[in-house]
C-alpha cells in the first residue's frame, strides 16, 4: 500500500478567501493561493503598464500594441527572448520599490503579521518563454547591475558602517572561497547547456540556497501560469530532510519524490508557501509565456543556514516600509544569524510502489535481455531494472510491457525515484510527466526512449529495438 498521503484539498488548498494561517504554512507547510489581497487591483495594473511600457521602449510601440492585445502569455510571439533579461531589468527598476511596499501590505493586511517583521531585499521577476522558443535563443543581452540598486546598497552602507565592513567582507571571503574552490556549485550541472531564457528549476528547499529559514514565499501569478509551466511544490515531503548534490543542487539520488501539486494559477492569483517546502518550476512545456513575480517575508529576525555557499541578508524592516522608507536596508549576517530548522522533522516516505533490480546482463539490439520473473512485476507498480550499460523503467500496462529509458531527456535526471500514478510518470527534476503508456509528454521535444519488453515462459525480457 502506497504511504503517500493525498492531501486535503480543503485543508491545504483554497481559492477562496482564506485565513491565511501562518502558524501552519511554518510549522506545517499549508499554503494557500489568494483571490484577494491588498493593493491587487492597483498593483497587478501597474505591473502591466510597465511591463507595455518596457516592451514599447525595449521593441517598439507596435510589438507592445500586439503584446496588449494577446496578453502578456502571448509575449513570446511578439518580443525577441533575448531581450527578456533587459525586459526584467526595466521591471524591476520600474516597480521594486511599490513591490516592496505592496509584500509588506500583504504581510500587515493578510498573513496578519504583528509586529516588526522583515522583507528580502531579493525580488524576482520570472519571465519563461515556452522550451521551444527559448531553446532557440541567440546571445541574451545582459543589463548593467541597475545604478538605482548599487546607489541604493551604497548609501544604506554609508548610513552604516558595520554594513559597509560586512560588504568588504563577504567579497574577501568570496574570492577566498572561489580561489580554494570551496564553492562546489556548477551552473553547467545545474542548466546543462540550454541558453539562459528555456532554464528552469529543479526540485529544492530555499535554504540549500542561502535563503533564510522560516520563511513565506509569495508567489504571483501575473499572466500564463497554467499547470504544464508552473510552480510545482511537493507538500507530502514538508519535514523530510532530503540531501542534496551541491555540484548540481538537484535533490540527491535515491530520495523518493512525492506527489507533485503544480499550481495552475490565474492572472492575480497570489500562491502563499513555505520555501523549506520542496518545490521547483516546471519547464515551460506549454505554449504560453509563464510571467511572475517573487517575493519573500520573515515573520521574524532572519536567520540562515551558513553551510550554503552564499546567504541572502539584506533585508527592508516593515517599521521602514510602512513609511515607504527605502533606503534604509537592515543586514543580517549568516555568521551571526544562524541556527538550525525550526522544523520538526518527519520520518521519509517509503517508495513502495516502486521495485528496483539491479541485472548483470547488457541491453542490446542483438540479443534479449533476461531480467526477472514476470510475476515480479505487479500492475501499479513501476519496475527500476539497472543493467550494465542502461537504466530502464518497465512497466504492466494491461497484458502489454512497457519499457523505457529511465533518463529523463530533459536534463538526464533519472526517473527512478519519480512519483507516478496509473498513468503518468512525473520527472522528479523540472516536473514533466510522460505517460506510461507510450513515454511521450506534452512537449514534442521531450519523449522517453522505449525499449522491446515481453514476457516468455515465466520470464520478463527486454531488448533494445533496431
Ligand atoms: S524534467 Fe528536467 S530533467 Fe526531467
Ligand atoms: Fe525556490
Amino acid at each position: 500500500m502506497s504511504e503517500i498521503r493525498e492531501v486535503e484539498k480543503a485543508d491545504m488548498l483554497t481559492t477562496a478567501k482564506p485565513e491565511v494561517d501562518v502558524p501552519a504554512i511554518l510549522s506545517e507547510g499549508a499554503y494557500y493561493i489568494l483571490d484577494d489581497y491588498a493593493l491587487r487591483a492597483e498593483m497587478y495594473a501597474k505591473v502591466v503598464t510597465a511591463f507595455l511600457d518596457g516592451v514599447a521602449q525595449l521593441e517598439s510601440a507596435s510589438c507592445a500594441k500586439k503584446v496588449e492585445e494577446g496578453g502578456l502569455g502571448q509575449l513570446h510571439k511578439h518580443f525577441p527572448v533575448e531581450k527578456i533579461h533587459l525586459l526584467e531589468s526595466f521591471l524591476h527598476n520600474r516597480l521594486r520599490n511599490d513591490l516592496y511596499y505592496w509584500s509588506y501590505k500583504v504581510g500587515r493586511e493578510n498573513l496578519d503579521l504583528k509586529g516588526t517583521f522583515y522583507l528580502d531585499h531579493l525580488i524576482m521577476l520570472r519571465i519563461h518563454y515556452p522550451f521551444l522558443v527559448a531553446r532557440e535563443a541567440g546571445e541574451v543581452i545582459d543589463p548593467p547591475y541597475p545604478l538605482t540598486e548599487r546607489l541604493g546598497l551604497a548609501i544604506s552602507a554609508l548610513k552604516n558602517w558595520r554594513l559597509l565592513g560586512h560588504y568588504f567582507k563577504k567579497r574577501k571571503d568570496k574570492k577566498l572561497a572561489e580561489k580554494n574552490k570551496t564553492i562546489a556549485y556548477d551552473a553547467i550541472s545545474y542548466h546543462g547547456n540550454l541558453p539562459v531564457p528555456a532554464r528552469a528549476h529543479a526540485a529544492h528547499v530555499d535554504t540549500w540556497y542561502g535563503h533564510s529559514y522560516d520563511g513565506v514565499n509569495l508567489w504571483w501569478s501575473i499572466q500564463g501560469v497554467n499547470e504544464d509551466n508552473t510552480v510545482i511544490l511537493y507538500p507530502d515531503m514538508f519535514g523530510q530532510k532530503v540531501d542534496y548534490n551541491p555540484v548540481s543542487m538537484y535533490l540527491a539520488e535515491g530520495i523518493p519524490v512525492t506527489r507533485p501539486v503544480k499550481v495552475a494559477m490565474k492572472p492575480g492569483q497570489l500562491l502563499v508557501f513555505n520555501p523549506e517546502t520542496l518545490h521547483g518550476t516546471q519547464v515551460n512545456i506549454s505554449d504560453e509565456t509563464r510571467v511572475a513575480i517573487t517575493t519573500r517575508l520573515n515573520p521574524h529576525t532572519p536567520r540562515f543556514n551558513s553551510d550554503a555557499p552564499f546567504n541572502f541578508e539584506h533585508w527592508y524592516s516593515s517599521d521602514d516600509l510602512a513609511k515607504k522608507k527605502f533606503s534604509k536596508i537592515s543586514v543580517f549576517p549568516a555568521k551571526k544569524h544562524h541556527g538550525e530548522p525550526s522544523i520538526v522533522e518527519r520520518p521519509a516516505i517509503k517508495a513502495e510502489r516502486t521495485v528496483k533490480i539491479k541485472c548483470a546482463g547488457r541491453l542490446s539490439a542483438d540479443e534479449a535481455v533476461e531480467v526477472c520473473q514476470a510475476a515480479d512485476l505487479r500492475a501499479g507498480e513501476k519496475m527500476s531494472v539497472t543493467l550494465e550499460n542502461a537504466k530502464v523503467l518497465l512497466w504492466r500496462d494491461g497484458d502489454e510491457i512497457r519499457a523505457y529509458s529511465r533518463i529523463c531527456p530533459h536534463l538526464g535526471v533519472d526517473l527512478e525515484d519519480g512519483y507516478h500514478d496509473d498513468a503518468q510518470i512525473f520527472c522528479p527534476g523540472h516536473g514533466i510527466a510522460y505517460a506510461l503508456r507510450d513515454g511521450s509528454s506534452k512537449c514534442a521535444a521531450f519523449k522517453l526512449r522505449q525499449f522491446k519488453a515481453y514476457e516468455e515462459g515465466g520470464a520478463l525480457y527486454l531488448q533494445k529495438n533496431n
